[in-house]
């Protein structure tokens, strides 16, 4: 079963991809925050700094694509495989209300008869293989039949399924009767697509009955739940070898050092190439609705964080809850919990 990282805009950019993988790994793919081609043809330097092969380097790195215009996909696309990338991802699942009201991400869904169209147009010319990550609607997850006869109709080399509707937002249990359906669909569709299940998988267990529930799973798209346990996927790994093959493989644990150290490397990366303590204090802040879990009196320390107005404040909550507590055991993303 293939693994991926889920890319989360502000959070896996391609700093945390590259220390992420050098402390923990066990992702096969990873993907860029989304990227938007526009009229202009050109792109931010932040989307440039995604792509550029020298920072992914060593990684299977797919950019996504944020564009409601087949033609601004197919120039980004272009760049992309100037690049060397052989593959782009095309984001049809942004719920955000301005990308949506722009008719962009979710807003693609709206109209099925648009999606087919931008789609015929974008399959009849882009230079490489095209995925796409989905929801299954706008406010009613019947809506993803009529969705789903679309992207039948194209070779997609792997369609990732997000199963909430835009309205839904991150919240509450996904469909999984809509994606057994589509899993169904696709398996008679006899198209070579690969069928990649994402939303609320928190633990390895939950990861491996996936694959046990579908038989035609390609793979498990991992977002906030690895962001929680960054060793989500080689858990994940080490459980599947060990119900394939019996394997004796222990399953690997995080501990306060491995942690440390992966937060000390992500620091010292950021403040590379940000401009500032402030910076560097703003983005680290992000992470921490998601860390806080895996310690003991972790909701204080994330109080601290929240409230530190200088990195030298930051600091000082960081390094005494390295120091005084300790990793909650099995610790894991709470799908539920308010953020
Ligand atoms: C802060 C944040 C940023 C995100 N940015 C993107 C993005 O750039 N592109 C995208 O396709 N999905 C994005 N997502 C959605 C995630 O990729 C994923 O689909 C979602 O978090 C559900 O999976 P999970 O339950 O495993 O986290 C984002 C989600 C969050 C919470």
């Amino acid at each position: 079963m293939i693994i991926e990282m889920a890319p989360m805009e502000g959070i896996t950019n391609y700093i945390y991809r590259r220390v992420f993988a050098a402390h923990f790994g066990g992702v096969d793919r990873y993907y860029t925050p989304f990227i938007s081609p526009n009229q202009t043809e050109s792109l931010q330097s932040r989307e440039w700094k995604e792509l550029a092969p020298e920072n992914n380097q060593g990684l299977v790195v797919i950019p996504q694509l944020l564009t409601k215009n087949p033609e601004h996909f197919l120039w980004g696309a272009a760049q992309a495989a100037d690049l060397g990338y052989e593959e782009v991802n095309y984001n049809l699942g942004c719920p955000s209300g301005t990308v949506v009201s722009k008719g962009k991400g979710a807003g693609m869904l709206r109209d099925a008869d648009y999606l087919d169209r931008a789609l015929d147009q974008i399959f009849s010319s882009c230079p490489i293989r095209v995925s796409v990550k989905t929801r299954i609607g706008i406010a009613d997850p019947a809506e993803f039949e009529r969705i789903l006869d679309v992207y039948l109709r194209y070779p997609l080399s792997s369609l990732i399924i997000h199963p909430r509707v835009q309205k839904e937002f991150y919240k509450g249990d996904v469909h999984r009767e809509i994606f057994a359906a589509a899993a169904e669909r696709l398996a008679a569709s006899g198209r070579n697509t690969s069928l990649i299940f994402n939303g609320n998988i928190a633990t390895a267990e939950e990861a491996a009955s996936l694959a046990k529930d579908f038989p035609g799973l390609s793979g498990v798209m991992l977002g906030r739940g690895m962001l929680t346990d960054p060793m989500l996927a080689l858990k994940t790994k080490a459980l599947m070898a060990a119900k394939d093959f019996s394997s004796r493989k222990e399953t690997p644990v995080l501990t306060m050092e491995a942690f440390a150290s992966f937060h000390e490397d992500l620091v010292r990366r950021n403040s590379e190439v940000l401009s500032g303590s402030h910076q560097v204090l703003h983005r680290l802040k992000e992470f921490w609705p998601y860390w806080y879990v895996n310690f003991t009196n972790g909701v204080k320390y994330w109080k601290r964080v929240r409230k530190a107005r200088y990195y030298s404040d930051y600091e000082e909550a960081v390094c005494e809850l390295f120091q005084k507590e300790e990793i909650i055991p099995g610790a894991c993303f709470e799908a539920y919990s308010i953020r």
